[in-house]
């Protein structure tokens, strides 16, 4: 068999995605078209053709989106920031909102006094992806990161190496609770800065099957209220932060007035500003530590 045309292989594919309920359809058939091809989306239409064994593989990941499994595992990658990384079963898959917490983040680290070693701290690590995107964009920082879960961990490690391979400053992982006092006492009052992507949504909530059923229910649900995490978080990022230090908490969108609330109370942030996401929905709380 000769190679074809890709272009009706792509409007065939469209069609099935679209059936299937897959939300966007064209930019998925492209992107495993894409990662088929061995080519990036965007030069798609300069490989025109594809060949029989490619297509026999498209058409089967095509059948596994349809059954609405998460691009990303199919694909095996994940984005933040300038680094890719690799997720699959058993991580939460890096969501693009989350690049907007990882830009605050950025901007505030450029704050930081070049009198010392800024000192970074990513709560909930899950791949990896905040605390490696940080470290990937300041070589000078001083990176940790906490996960509680072995698989998320596992998945968290492989990635940290290959970006240290690939010549960014390594990032020390911690197996851990961040709802344990006593996590991390040894840099209370060095962080510069402390991003934390929690689990947050609240129980019971409604999610699509690419959620629900692939990504990890511990990197989901955040109790009935979905503050189930974040409540401890705001006392362990008081406690973390030096003087002038900033942190980032994302959060669901039923729930920014409460996490900027809990932040209030504790009375040791200033600044406290709620940030929507590129649809205008509240998504992340940042705040400053009290000097
Ligand atoms: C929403 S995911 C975010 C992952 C990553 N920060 C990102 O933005 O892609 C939340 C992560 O928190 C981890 N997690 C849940 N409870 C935790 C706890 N008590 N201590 C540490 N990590 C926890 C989950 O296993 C999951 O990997």
């Amino acid at each position: 068999m000769t190679r074809v045309q890709l272009r009706p292989v792509l409007a065939e594919a469209i069609e099935i995605l679209d059936t299937a309920g897959v939300p966007s359809p064209r930019a998925d058939a492209e992107h495993l078209a894409a990662h088929v091809l061995g080519v990036e989306r965007s030069r798609l239409l300069l490989s025109p053709l594809i060949g029989p064994d490619q297509l026999d593989e498209y058409r089967a990941l095509v059948a596994r989106r349809a059954r609405r499994i998460p691009l990303q595992h199919l694909t095996g990658r994940s984005f933040m920031g300038e680094i890719d990384l690799v997720v699959g079963p058993g991580v939460f898959v890096p969501r693009p909102e989350t690049e907007l917490l990882f830009a605050w983040a950025l901007a505030r680290l450029e704050a930081v006094r070049h009198d010392h070693t800024p000192v970074v701290v990513d709560l909930c690590t899950g791949s990896g992806a905040l605390a490696l995107a940080l470290a990937h964009a300041r070589p000078d920082a001083d990176v940790h990161a906490v996960e509680l879960d072995s698989d998320a961990l596992s998945w968290a490690r492989r990635n940290a190496d290959q970006r240290a391979a690939d010549g960014d400053t390594p990032i020390t992982l911690h197996h851990d609770d961040v709802t344990d006092p006593y996590l991390l006492t040894e840099l209370d009052g060095y962080a510069d800065l402390v991003v934390a992507n929690p689990p947050y949504i609240p129980d019971g909530a409604e999610l699509s099957p690419e959620v629900v059923d692939h990504d990890p229910h511990r990197a989901l649900f955040g109790g009935p209220d979905g503050l189930d995490v974040i409540r401890p978080l705001v006392p362990l990022i008081g406690r973390l932060l030096r003087p002038g230090g900033g942190a980032a908490i994302e959060h669901d969108d039923s729930n920014g007035g409460g996490v900027a609330a809990l932040l209030a109370a504790d009375g040791r942030f200033t600044e406290i500003v709620e940030h929507p996401d590129l649809a205008g929905k509240p998504r992340f709380v940042a705040a400053i530590r009290i000097s």
